[in-house]
């Protein structure tokens, strides 16, 4: 999907119900999440417009270029489960995370040597890695200060999720090593880079709206399964979606490496995907034709079509912490909002 602008494309889809994209199933939620998330924008641009023009250029760069929001979906859309939504609070929560999730946009980049990023030139690519990992910190420095606003356990909860980001980077580089649990591996990297922001977004959703303790640790395990399945599902769009639709190159982690779920499906003793793919996986691709190659032979893999299935399963997992939260138009939305993750890549 282009990364500004998201249809789900259904014949019901009734255009006052989406926000971001996501047809949330109500227009009275629909309009207060996108006045709220008017609210967000200005806030994340006010706050990164506060320092020098050279810096504002390149922290603005990303912000502008598009992105679904996903994280201050889910904060503003799980703090209307709670009886006391607490909309100052929520706001800069959700502030919070997009300016996170930017931060790990910049460094993922430089990392993967990415070239384009949200359909636009990546930072490191319009400027050179400095400037991009540069603009990380500043991102980072400035969700220091909105937490600040919230206090001491917004602190303590973003920057435990900051060293879960690094280490799942880092566990990814450092890979499962011989004979290791592939699988295993992946999925612990995937909820460490990806699945505890997610869940820090969902836990502040509680905190602020007045959610029991109980209800904060099932906000907690939604955004566990529903971030996990957001990184399963961004894998496969690496393989299987042309750069108009995900506004990134495909192909990356095979160029890069990084072997993804299909990939290490595909290569498990007893798959039926064949030699060929298998030797295209030994190492990092750099040859065009033969990232085609591997493209098109993961797309009709077995290893692809049990990828699907893992990530169905965390999307049960999704749904079923939300038949246990409370019901609701936003219970509705979040469902939603979990089917459309999967759905983009069906
Ligand atoms: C991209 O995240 C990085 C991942 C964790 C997969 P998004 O898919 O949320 O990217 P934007 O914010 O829409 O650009
Ligand atoms: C997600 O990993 C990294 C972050 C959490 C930033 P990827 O490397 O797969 O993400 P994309 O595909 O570049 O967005
Ligand atoms: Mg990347
Ligand atoms: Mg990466």
């Amino acid at each position: 999907m282009s990364s500004d602008s998201v249809t789900t494309g259904t014949a019901e889809t009734a255009p006052d119900h989406v926000v971001a994209g996501v047809d949330v199933g109500d227009a009275d939620l629909a309009a207060l999440l996108r006045a709220r998330l008017v609210e967000v924008e200005e806030l994340l641009v006010s706050r990164l417009e506060t320092g020098e023009d050279f810096l504002t250029e390149v922290a603005l760069h990303l912000v502008t270029a598009g992105g679904k929001r996903f994280r201050p979906v889910v904060t503003l859309l799980t703090g209307e489960l709670g009886p006391e939504p607490d909309r100052e609070r929520l706001v800069k929560a959700a502030v919070v995370c997009e300016m996170i999730h930017l931060a790990t946009l910049y460094h993922d980049d430089v990392m993967d040597e990415a070239a384009v990023r949200r359909g636009v030139e990546s930072a490191n690519s319009r400027w050179d890695n400095s400037t991009a990992i540069l603009a990380g910190d500043f991102l980072f420095a400035h969700s220091s200060m909105l937490l600040a606003d919230l206090g001491p356990a917004a602190v303590q909860l973003i920057a435990q999720t900051f060293a879960e980001l690094v280490t799942g980077q880092m566990r990814e580089t450092v890979g499962p090593g011989d004979g290791g649990d592939a699988a295993g591996h992946y999925l612990r990297v995937i909820w460490e880079k990806t699945g505890s922001l997610i869940a820090a977004a969902a836990q502040f959703g509680g905190e602020y709206s007045g959610a029991s303790d109980e209800q904060i640790q099932s906000l907690r395990r939604l955004g566990d399964a529903v971030g996990i399945a957001f990184q399963i599902a961004d894998d496969i769009i690496d393989i299987a979606s042309p750069s108009s639709d995900s506004g990134k190159t495909p192909g990356t982690d095979l160029r890069e490496g990084v072997h993804t779920l299909p990939m290490i499906y595909a290569l498990e003793a007893g798959s039926t995907d064949g030699d060929r793919l298998r030797e295209l996986l030994g190492q990092p691709l750099t040859d065009d034709s033969e990232v085609h190659e591997a493209l098109d032979l993961l797309r009709a893999s077995e290893g692809m079509r049990r990828a699907r299935a893992t990530l169905e399963q965390y999307v049960a997992d999704a749904m079923a912490e939300l038949d246990v939260l409370p019901a609701g138009p936003a219970n509705e939305a979040l469902r939603r909002l979990v089917r459309f993750t999967v759905d983009r890549v069906s």
